[in-house]
């Protein structure tokens, strides 16, 4: 019998576990030390074998398996055979169980003792600290995805192998546990008690969850009766409300939505102190960081606001897409990633429309289209080859560029057809596994449109297309080639589902554009008298994943529309991104950028505004010094006039997005240096610092008055970071907290920012917050940054790891300018990389060298110095 002579060596250095034996349920019971850190352990797996083995084989990592704690039982004999050897192998993450006779085939149980360590990584199983009655305290909290459930047990830990979880806590009486399922029986013995909780249906094994500590929470129930409870530290639930409101619409909403109920009993959504993403699906037990959860009347501003209501509809959605269909492997993960983004949008649209989400949406496009113009992106289906590798998939190549190709198709599909097609996929696969392919396939059957054609162009391969278009002889001309942010042109080759239309929104025009060239006949279209008013946009709405670069005379009829607001603010937002991105990749000179912008000075709408602010930030902050002074003086001029309009103060009535952007506005005013703004800020500040409810600096200008005040902070005043720390230790909000560490190292002056960057170190910033200190560093202090970073190297890989880690890279390599600087950062990593930064390090270091070139091109720009003086003063 082959198998019989397998050995242990041939299930190392695979990417995925062998199918012989595969879990059906697991009886889990775990018993938490909170206070030794510590955690014992049983599993009995019920197995089904589907080939005859002497191996069985399954992933554990940090995990004590005692080869005498091991055995198993085929089903329907009494014999209980214990296992000759158990070997670990660290690097795979598994244990390869071996027996001294084959096992029958057909099922039996499993059984697993082991002990681990409540860790401090915010992965597998860990503990987070929190403060009741002025105690520290530990509570036990889980984060499986991607692949740690093997950090808590031993088990099948890839999302193809669902099985059912019957799930037993031994934990301290005075304690709230929690997990996927309701609890159905409690027994207090004394200092202890026994929670069990009902059994799961079936599922993958990173959604599995429990939480033990103790908390507060505020409850309601849908309209269809299903239990909802939010979760928060002690004496904070009514913090929970407006997640709990947002939660039961949206229960509601979903449920229509796939046309399939809430699978579970009920759904809890709970607030972690120390967390190391946004949010985490779990199966019935979400778990939040208390920033994307929480939210406080008195003190959370509206962009929180906002936050919670999105990150509560993507976690909510992938209840249905993720976890009752969930993606066969990792290659797939941007089915749960960039669909949850998307029903997310659809979702807030829904409950607030006045948010205008659809056109904030954009901005995730955009940070899509950025990272996919580097030659280090990758497909949005990518090959997983090993663990480490996953970590760095969840980017904005899942999220966002994953987002915006299901939009994409969506709105070539129509609404209606999309939705009928989506549904009775996710009937098809509930309970069940699926791959991209599977989505296609359902959508090409509702729709009879060719979706695998289309969208494999998407999926299949890294990049996208810029649309070039040229009229000449009453047509227009097209062609399409990839776009890279680094000026070279790809070989990429799309189906670009193109729509446009002409001097109105009227009369519009779709097709595919297969090939590369393609002639289109305007004369059908051609309906504008006035020669004037003739303007062409392709990708109206900018609901489709390309860009498009007009030729002279298109362009500059676009940049007469935008001035004669004719167009919409997704359009606006459209044409400017493409320019911006244009002349970054040296393929448009900054001045026709700089007099497009001058257009935008009668904008109204949030995004778009936002938007150029942003872009002009970005320019002012990776441009050579010697232009800086111009290019600042050309962006507060053109924002002053708007900041002047909102003022300070939220008009009583006023909308969300007007408090949206007066935040932006002062904020960016603020970065600049601009005087009056500063003023103004420290005089509120001030104020707010002997009276932290004084109506003159409410939450949404918070920020930009924070950044505002380290402008005038230098390394022989540091009062200004002094009061901004006090508010930082005074503060139990932690979005408060958040506002103050994002300004912390906006200073001009390097001794202040190395002081901010040290206190990324101490005890006193929880390891999930560096990043925001981090991405607050200001232009002037990039270097200061990337030599901080090389010399806190090893400290920081030791106490970071995952995503967390990655940012560390990202956040300081990518905006440094010079090619000398890029030389360093491969140098430094030529020793230090790692699959789990391989990616990001390689992204980053590109990035530097795209910087490096747009700074010389414009250099080249001779007279860019006077025609910014005209601008400005145009403007
Ligand atoms: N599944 C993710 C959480 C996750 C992220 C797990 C990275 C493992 C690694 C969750 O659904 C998610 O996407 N969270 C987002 C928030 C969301 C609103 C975009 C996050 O954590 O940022
Ligand atoms: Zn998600």
């Amino acid at each position: 019998m082959a198998s019989a002579e397998q050995s242990a060596e041939q299930f190392t250095g695979r990417a995925r576990l062998p199918g012989f034996a595969a879990p059906r349920r697991y009886d889990l019971r775990l018993t938490p030390d909170l206070a030794a850190c510590a955690f014992a352990g049983e599993v009995a797996v019920g197995l089904a074998i589907a080939a005859p083995t002497r191996f069985l084989v399954l992933n554990a990592a940090e995990l004590d398996v005692a080869a005498g704690g091991v055995s198993y039982a085929p089903q329907g004999s009494d014999q209980v055979l214990q296992a000759a050897e158990v070997t670990n192998v660290p690097e795979d993450e598994i244990l390869i169980i071996c027996f001294n006779e084959v096992l029958p085939l057909g099922e039996g149980t499993l059984k697993i003792a082991f002990n681990g360590t409540l860790n401090d990584k915010m992965h597998g199983f860990y503990r987070s600290v929190y403060e009741l009655n002025g105690e520290k305290k530990n509570m036990a909290v889980t984060q499986f995805e991607p692949a740690d459930a093997r950090r808590c047990f031993p088990c099948w830990d890839e999302p193809a192998f669902k099985a059912v979880f019957k799930i037993t806590l031994e934990v301290p009486s005075e304690t709230v546990a929690l997990s996927n399922m309701p609890v159905i029986e409690e027994k207090v013995n004394g200092p202890t008690k026994i929670v069990h909780f009902q059994e799961s249906p079936i599922m993958s094994t990173y959604l599995v969850a429990v939480i033990v500590g103790i908390f507060d929470y505020v409850e309601d129930f849908t309209t269809d009766g299903t239990r909802v409870r939010v979760y928060t530290q002690v004496s904070k639930s009514a913090q929970g409300k407006f997640a709990l409101e947002v939660a039961l619409k949206t229960l509601v909403l979903f449920k229509e939505y796939f046309a399939v109920p809430y699978p579970l009993p009920k759904m809890d959504m709970i607030a972690i102190p120390d967390f190391a993403s946004g949010a985490m699906e779990n199966y019935g037990l979400v778990t939040y960081r208390e920033t994307a959860l929480l939210f406080d009347e008195k003190h959370s501003a509206a962009a929180n606001k906002q936050r919670v209501a999105v990150v509560v509809a993507h976690e909510l959605a992938h209840q249905w897409f993720g976890n009752l269909v969930t993606m066969e492997w990792w290659t797939h993960l941007w089915l749960n990633e960039g669909f949850a983004t998307w029903v997310s949008y659809l979702a807030a649209d829904q409950f607030f429309p006045e948010w205008n989400v659809w056109t904030q949406f954009l901005e995730e496009s955009t940070t899509g289209f950025k990272l996919d113009a580097l030659a280090g992106s990758h497909p949005i289906e990518v090959d997983i080859n090993h663990v480490d590798e996953i970590d760095e998939i969840f980017d904005a190549i899942s999220y966002r560029k994953g987002a915006s190709v299901i939009r994409m198709l969506q709105s070539y599909l129509g609404a209606e057809v999309f939705q009928k097609s989506l549904a009775a996929y996710i009937k098809r696969f509930a309970y069940s596994n699926a791959k991209t392919e599977d989505l296609w396939a359902a959508l090409e059957e509702g729709s009879g449109e060719p979706v695998r054609t289309l969208m494999h162009s998407w999926t299949k391969q890294q990049g996208y297309p810029v649309v070039s278009v040229k009229l000449k002889d009453g047509k227009l001309q097209l062609e399409q080639t990839q776009f890279l942010s680094s000026g070279s042109t790809g070989v990429g080759q799309w189906v670009v589902p193109i729509t446009l239309c002409c001097c109105s929104y009227s009369r519009q025009e779709k097709f595919l554009f297969h090939g590369k060239q393609e002639d289109f006949d305007l004369s059908g279209l051609m309906e504008c008298k006035k020669k004037d008013d003739f303007w062409i946009k392709l990708n109206v709405n900018q609901t489709s994943f390309y860009r498009v670069s007009y030729d002279d005379e298109l362009a500059s009829r676009l940049r007469y529309a935008i001035e004669t607001n004719k167009l919409s603010a997704a359009d606006r937002y459209g044409v400017l991104d493409d320019a911006y991105a244009l002349c970054m990749a040296g393929k448009q000179k900054l001045l026709s950028l700089l007099h497009l912008i001058a257009a935008f000075k009668d904008e109204t709408e949030y995004t778009v505004l936002a938007h150029t602010s942003l872009n002009i930030a970005e320019m002012v902050s990776v441009a050579a010094p010697e232009e800086l002074g111009n290019l600042k003086k050309f962006l507060i001029d053109f924002l002053e006039p708007f900041a002047q309009k909102l003022g300070w103060d939220a008009k009583s009535g006023e909308g969300h997005l007007n408090a949206l952007l007066r935040g932006t506005l002062l904020t960016a005013l603020a970065e600049l240096g601009h005087e009056a703004t500063i003023n103004e800020a420290v005089r509120r500040f001030n104020v707010f610092l002997q009276d932290r409810e004084t109506p003159l600096l409410p939450p949404d200008v918070r920020k930009a008055a924070y950044v505002a005040l380290m402008q005038t902070v230098n390394k022989s005043n540091k009062t200004g970071y002094e009061s901004l720390l006090q508010i930082y230790r005074e503060s139990d909000l932690s979005q408060e907290k958040v506002r103050v560490l994002g300004s912390l190292a906006s200073c001009p002056d390097p001794v202040v920012v190395r002081e901010a960057l040290d206190f990324i170190l101490s005890p006193e910033v929880r390891n999930q917050d560096a990043l925001f200190l981090l991405r607050g560093v200001c232009s002037g202090a990039y270097e200061v940054a990337w030599q901080w970073l090389k010399e806190n190297w090893d400290y920081i890989l030791g106490a970071y790891s995952g995503t967390l880690l990655t940012y560390f890279v990202n956040i300081t390599v990518s905006p440094l300018a010079t090619d000398e600087k890029g030389d360093d950062a491969e140098e430094f990593f030529k020793s230090r990389t790692k699959a789990s930064i391989a990616r990001t390090v390689k992204q980053s270091i590109e990035r530097v060298r795209i910087n490096a070139q747009w700074v010389k091109s414009i250099k080249g720009e001779a007279d860019l110095g006077n025609v910014l003086k005209a601008l400005a003063h145009k403007h």
